[in-house]
């Protein structure tokens, strides 16, 4: 098959591709970037240079693909994060159609079926909403939780603090998944055939964040780590001194609300996947404790 992967090679894109390549696919992956453009063609895929806000680009890299895989980039630079990745979503429909593509995989979110209260996930429930117009197109919204890699955006914390922390508690639970699962699912999808519109969950592991904390610091020699539980002023004040812009900052604190009331998890609960991931999370401690050393 013809396939057209967006997200350049990045966390899942690249094992995604690399997969697709192996099972005979001819693929194209977009980047931004016309520096990746080597390394995109050294897995054996042809590079689509151009952006995500470039329509007629998008309807280029998609026309004669009989699956595309969306997904959003993310871009903490938006004054409006949601308007932002609604009109990516909105981008990839109007090339969809112009495209005449047959079947489209998106990577989505846990917590899209709410359309408000969870931060930058809103912004996925529009881009579900957007794709789920085109008639005579197939689409499989993938509705991925807590990708494992973001803890390593806390390591600065860990190494300053001796802490792990967010605006919710110990106790609060945690629906995880590891890239490479997530990219697992998103091979099978694309190449089975499936119809109409519709929703698969993903989850390689479900903690709560005291004993992912323990997990983690096991593995980089700090048993002891503990998780913090911040108020929301400190957890928004902690993310704008580390220069996260205060759209962003205000996003994740209303993310943290969210899976603080356990209101992230709430469809997920009615629609759990049968197979979940085979990467859990002791697995992934070592990916970090790698990461750790390093950073
Ligand atoms: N983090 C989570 O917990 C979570 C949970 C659920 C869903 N998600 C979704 O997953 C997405 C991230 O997926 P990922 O981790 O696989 O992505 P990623 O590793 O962040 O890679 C995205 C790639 O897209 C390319 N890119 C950036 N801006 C672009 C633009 N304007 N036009 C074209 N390409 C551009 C970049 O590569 P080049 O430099 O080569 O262009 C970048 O490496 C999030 O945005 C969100 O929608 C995340």
């Amino acid at each position: 098959m013809k396939i057209t992967v967006t997200g350049s090679l990045g966390n899942i894109s690249k094992p995604l591709a690399k997969q697709l390549i192996r099972a005979g696919h001819q693929l194209t992956i977009i980047s931004s970037n016309a520096e990746k453009a080597a390394a995109i063609e050294a897995i054996g895929a042809t590079a689509a240079i151009g952006v995500v806000t470039d329509v007629e680009f998008l309807t280029r890299a998609f026309t004669g693909a009989d699956v595309v895989y969306t997904m959003v980039p993310p871009y903490f630079g938006a004054n409006n994060f949601r308007e932002y990745v609604r009109s990516i979503g909105k981008n990839y429909a109007e090339a969809i159609e112009k495209a005449s593509v047959p079947r489209v995989v998106n990577l989505s979110s846990i917590g899209a079926h709410l359309d408000a209260g969870t931060g930058p996930i809103a912004g996925m429930h529009d881009v579900e909403l957007e794709l789920n117009k085109l008639s005579n197109v197939a689409i499989k919204h993938l509705r991925a939780p807590f990708f494992y890699v973001n803890f390593e955006g806390n390591i600065d914390m860990i190494r300053n603090m001796g802490i792990l922390g967010s605006n919710y508690p110990a106790t609060a639970r945690l629906v995880m998944v590891h890239p490479e699962d997530i990219a697992a699912v998103a091979a099978e999808e694309i190449q089975q055939e499936f119809t109409g519109k519709s929703i698969r969950y993903l989850v390689s592991d479900d903690r709560t964040m005291g004993p992912i904390a323990t997990v983690l610091g096991t593995a980089i020699g700090k048993p002891e780590l503990p998780w913090v539980e911040f108020t929301d002023e400190q957890a928004l004040n902690g993310m704008l001194q580390n220069g996260l812009p205060p759209e962003m900052a205000r996003n994740f604190v209303e993310m943290g609300t969210a899976i603080r009331s356990g209101l992230l998890w709430g469809d997920y609960d009615q629609n759990k996947p049968k197979v979940p991931g085979i990467i859990k999370l002791e697995a992934f401690a070592q990916e970090f404790a790698d990461r750790f050393k390093l950073v």
